[in-house]
């Protein structure tokens, strides 16, 4: 069976040409598919403008690829697509956005946010079947039906308003959910139980999720496989345990250094000076190198593949180019297991 979705070689250009001065490298060349028979949470990680928010809109079709293509069970979404697909593609990828009531109407009581898109897709065949509906998805993600559904989302904290987002993308029952930074705008001590309901959702209905964070202690916590992007490409793959406990590639060493774990033998790590973004101004070499502590001679000359690191896990660097090289269109292999 093909891919829910798949992205081949997709790259995304904002404010000019490649190659141009003022152009932006969102997306660089990036291959990578899910899978709904394995229904993990993987987790995209890197820094702010490391291209993660574009990677969100290129698969819900927000955004036209500059080149490359992305398909939605093997159909590319921006070739001609009937009614019927159209509507089939917007039930079944769902996504919750770091706020998502700035993008819905203020006026809107939770029960419109609710009923509007189980109208929309003929999800219940009357106002009780309706009803059940949004009750048990507000269970789902722990909210109290009848202290929810008469408010307003100015009414509600951010956390609450967070459950509703997630308790709304589950009604459609969706192939696939992305969420990005869905945790940045809620208390912290309200997250550790939006991320268990997540994950409780990912299990129990078997959803595969992309989880987006800049944040790799609640990627660590939630997702089975991490994908570590910097400047709109994929530097390190695989297993999220693995990676975390033990980084192969400089830059999630980098990252991982800087997470102030609450033990007090690790210390707390400087993240090096540097940007994430990518301009438009093509780099040879590594996209790295240049705040790479163990930069030499063959980063500066040609991009780096995946090597393998281990079974689970695959690095673009060539400290590791004595190793297998894995092919591009087979990251989503290390994915699943
Ligand atoms: N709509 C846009 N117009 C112009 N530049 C954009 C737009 N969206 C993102 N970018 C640029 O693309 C890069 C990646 O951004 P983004 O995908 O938002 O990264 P992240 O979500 O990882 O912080 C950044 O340099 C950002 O400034
Ligand atoms: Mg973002």
């Amino acid at each position: 069976m093909a891919p829910i979705i798949e992205m081949r070689n997709v790259t995304k250009l904002f404010g000019g040409k490649m190659g141009g001065k003022n152009t932006t490298v969102a997306l660089d060349d990036m291959t990578f598919s899910v899978d709904s028979d394995f229904p993990h949470i993987v987790t995209i990680a890197g820094e702010s403008g490391s291209g993660k928010t574009t990677l969100m809109m290129l698969i819900l079709g927000f955004y036209e690829p500059t080149y490359g293509q992305i398909l939605y069970n093997g159909k590319d979404i921006w070739k001609k697509m009937t009614r019927e697909e159209t509507m089939d593609f917007r039930r079944n990828v769902q996504a919750v956005f770091q706020d998502p009531f700035a993008v819905y109407n203020p006026f809107y009581k939770v029960d419109n946010l609710l009923s509007i898109p189980i109208k929309n897709f003929n999800l219940a065949k009357g106002k009780e079947e309706a009803y059940e509906l949004m009750v048990t998805a507000l269970k789902r993600v722990g909210l109290r039906p009848e202290e929810t559904l008469g408010r307003y989302p100015h009414q509600m904290s951010g956390g609450q308003r967070q459950r509703i987002a997630v308790a709304r993308a589950l009604i459609l029952q969706p192939k696939l959910l992305i969420a990005d930074e869905p945790v940045s705008m809620v208390d912290a001590s309200l997250r550790a139980t939006l991320l268990q309901h997540i994950r409780d959702m990912n299990q129990e209905l078997r959803i595969p999720i992309l989880y987006i964070t800049h944040d790799l202690t609640t990627a660590y916590h939630v997702s089975d496989y991490i994908i570590v992007m910097y400047k709109g490409a994929v530097m390190e793959a695989g297993d999220v345990e693995r990676i975390i406990r033990d980084p192969k590639h400089p830059y999630t060493q980098l990252l991982v250094n800087s997470i102030p774990w609450p033990d007090p033998d690790h210390l707390w790590g400087e993240a090096a000076e540097g940007t994430a973004r990518s301009s438009g101004v093509y780099q040879v070499g590594c996209r790295f190198a240049d705040r790479c502590p163990h930069a030499f001679e063959p980063c500066t000359k040609s991009r780096p593949p995946l090597f393998k690191t281990s079974d689970s896990q695959v690095a673009a660097c060539f400290l590791y180019q004595n190793n297998e090289i894995l092919e591009k269109k087979d990251l989503g292999s290390i994915l699943k297991r």
